[in-house]
């Protein structure tokens, strides 16, 4: 029997047409043998068993698998897939992006022309930092961190790494720039609080392109209107959709809506990751290599 396989979400056509060559899709998570799951999609205890026994596989659409309970997953046998590597360099690249749009003062000049501000060109005006000779710390030195880290020495940074057994205090302090690219766990859940942002330079900003609650976005907020830090850049919320309504106010401040992996071709490649977990447990009884569970 053609294996029955559950999509929580849109995904692009080319993956639709790869998931229909192979599988019975159906419209609710009940009686599937396979999940593709979207970020969005709370992946709980709950949610697998009212899936049914028969769920033998649940491929996350996405690298980061904080919507899914590995505990419960592993507990029921069931296997968990992500799609690591093919979003590094895209997801790299947006980092960059917003660190550079918010040290360069990009989007907060764009808001300008639109509201028809009246400008000329002179010396001093809207002046910002370049990324040149900038100290880059890297919370969470994986393939994402480094990745970010390569492409900011292309513009004159010197990175460093904060890993689970560095002293992240010490190396705030440091710090120009800090880029958050670890797991949201419960250890890394409002790793950037109050008192870490205190630690960092007055002068330095804040990128997260990891995930929203690895910030205390409230503190984030505090700190900005104190002057605590220089600004943030943010892809991911704690609360996400949703945005701490002062921070849109704020013009240090750079705001993407979870961009991190958006261009066409990684999210069909981020797909088709993911249809060949689903063919790997489903069709030819082998665990993926990109398991996590
Ligand atoms: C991921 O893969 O975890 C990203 O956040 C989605 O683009």
């Amino acid at each position: 029997m053609t294996p029955r396989v559950h999509v929580t979400g849109p995904v692009p056509a080319r993956v639709a047409a790869e998931l229909e060559r192979d599988f019975a899709l159906v419209d609710e998570a009940r009686g599937a043998d396979g999940i593709l799951s979207l970020l969005s999609t709370t992946v709980d205890g709950a949610y697998l068993d009212a899936a049914g026994p028969q769920l033998r596989i649940v491929a996350n659409y996405g690298v980061g698998v904080d919507n899914v309970d590995l505990d419960a997953a592993a507990a029921r046998s069931i296997v968990i897939a992500n799609t690591p590597d093919v979003l590094t360099r895209t997801t790299a690249e947006l980092a960059v992006s917003i660190m550079l749009a918010l040290l360069r003062r990009v989007a907060e000049g764009d808001r300008m022309l639109r509201r028809r501000e009246a400008w000329r060109f002179s010396l001093e005006f809207m002046l910002g930092e370049s990324l040149d000779g900038k100290t880059l710390l890297v919370v969470g030195p994986g393939r994402i961190g480094r990745e970010t880290a390569r492409l900011a020495e292309a513009f004159g940074a010197r990175p460093v790494y904060a890993g689970r057994r560095d002293p992240l205090d010490e190396l705030l302090g440091e710090a120009d720039v800090v880029s958050l690219h670890c797991p949201l766990t419960p250890e890394t859940h409002h790793l950037i609080d109050a008192a870490a942002l205190a630690r960092m330079k007055p002068t330095a900003i804040l990128v997260n392109t990891a995930r929203g609650p690895v910030v205390d976005e409230a503190a984030l907020a505090d700190a900005l209107r104190a002057g605590t830090i220089a600004g943030a850049a943010l892809d991911v919320f704690e609360r996400e959709p949703a945005v701490t309504e002062e921070l849109l106010t704020m013009e240090n401040v750079v705001l993407t809506p979870h961009l991190g992996s958006a261009t066409r071709r990684t999210r069909e490649a981020m797909g088709l990751l993911a249809v060949g977990a689903l063919r790997a447990v489903l069709l030819e009884g082998r665990r993926p290599e990109n398991a996590v569970v």
